[in-house]
């Protein structure tokens, strides 16, 4: 049910309005903060995290902030379509170069995938269909922005793979015109990917049943390479697909609270100025107009041959730490052996790996345990150490 209709009743009256459950992330990471056990562990939250367990800072985004001091830009508003010079080099970053996308800064991935919904909404699309499993807040926002919400079957909990299979005939099943998110790397929240032949499949289905895409791009760099991990975003821009592409720059440059993030526009030129049209129309009555700060860090950053070749470099540790904090926690495994399969840990990729427990078991983690892990069962691999790995490994062989 939605929260509107759970509050029907009390309409006209906003103290009337019943108490909503936490959000399942946010809730998480205050029940975290007030546990006062010293041995507690935060497995829960999304955000890359250096080795003192803080969040990760960029030096390439700090050399471009005392830059920025320096240079200082105007104060004033942004265009609705938000910085131009960074929506060119993201769409670069993105798509590669391609004459079919037009591009618009937003708030944030969330921003991005909001402002898609809408358009989707203005082009007479009103069902869209999500992976099963996917990241918490696809259902609620995009049943917010008026889209019906469906999803169709991607994870194999038992098996901890991907049910292509399932997933082919649930494609080929959907009506003509209905939306469909794929994540285009380091899924959320199982860290399973698709591969270049997978996803060249699905294009074809996409063509063949007249599906609409939507590619999530929220961890780019941090799967198997900047470029690697758009791979099938550009495989269905070869397609010539009319398409959407949200982005969210967050965890690729650490900056969580600028709110940084893009929607990529695939259709043919020729329309462009009147789907920019309808994005402006929908951006002035949401939000007006995007904030500046990180849009210029990120702008100067891509423009520096310097700054570019730093990021990428400390892009490139991250994901090379995140690939030995899986193998730290294999390890540790291996040495208690539990009775349930961890060996996935080593096959997925990105921030997060999905085990297959549930809801109570999560509950017994944290309360006897004081390990925190996402509802779903998600693990975050980033908070992984040398010191909490065996704890860990432990604390879920006990389940
Ligand atoms: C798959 C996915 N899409 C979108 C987002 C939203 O990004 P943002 O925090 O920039 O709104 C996230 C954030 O965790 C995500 O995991």
């Amino acid at each position: 049910m939605g929260i509107v209709a759970m509050n029907r009743e009390t309409s006209g009256k906003i103290a009337n309005l019943s108490l909503l459950p936490a959000d399942p992330i946010y809730g998480m990471q205050l029940l975290f903060k007030s546990d006062v056990r010293p041995n507690k562990c935060n497995l829960s939250i999304g955000v890359c995290q250096d080795t003192q367990g803080k969040t990760l800072r960029f030096h390439a985004v700090d050399m471009a902030e005392k830059n920025l001091h320096n240079n200082p830009y105007s104060k004033d508003y942004l265009p609705l379509t938000g910085l131009a010079s960074f929506c060119t080099s993201v769409q670069e970053l993105v798509c590669g170069k391609n004459d079919s996308v037009t591009t618009v800064q937003t708030v944030g991935g969330t921003g991005a995938l909001y402002v898609a919904s809408k358009l989707l909404c203005h082009a007479g699309i009103s069902q869209i269909f999500v992976p099963d499993p996917t990241w918490v807040n696809h259902t609620p926002l995009f049943t917010s922005a008026g889209l019906t919400v469906s999803s169709f079957p991607y994870y194999d909990r038992a098996n901890a793979c991907i049910d292509f299979d399932a997933l082919c005939d649930a494609l080929n099943n959907m009506d003509p015109h209905s939306a469909v998110v794929l994540q285009a790397s380091c899924h959320n929240p199982t860290g399973a990917d698709l591969t270049k032949e997978q996803f060249k499949i699905l294009s074809q289905i996409f063509r063949k049943r007249n599906l609409f895409p939507l590619f999530d791009l929220a961890y780019q760099g941090l799967g198997s390479g900047i470029e690697e991990d758009t791979l099938g975003i550009r495989i269905f821009l070869e397609d010539e697909h009319e398409m959407l592409v949200a982005t969210t720059f967050a965890k690729s440059f650490g900056i969580y609270n600028e709110r940084m993030g893009a929607l990529h526009i695939a259709a043919p030129k020729k329309a462009h100025d009147s789907i920019v049209s309808h994005v402006r129309a929908i951006v002035r009555s949401c939000y007006s107009s995007p904030p500046a700060h990180g849009a210029h860090i990120i702008n100067t950053i891509l423009s520096s041959p310097e700054l570019y070749s730093l990021w990428e470099n400390e892009l490139a540790e991250t994901r090379n730490r995140l690939a030995e904090q899986r193998n730290l926690l294999y390890s540790a495994f291996q040495s208690v052996k539990p009775g349930f399969s961890y060996a996935h840990l080593m096959q997925t990729k990105g921030l997060f790996c999905l085990f297959d427990i549930t809801l109570e078991q999560v509950i017994f983690l944290r309360n006897e345990k004081a390990l925190y892990i996402a509802n779903d069962g998600r693990i975050c691999i980033s908070a992984i150490n040398s010191q909490n790995a065996s704890i860990i490994a432990e604390s879920m062989q006990s389940l």
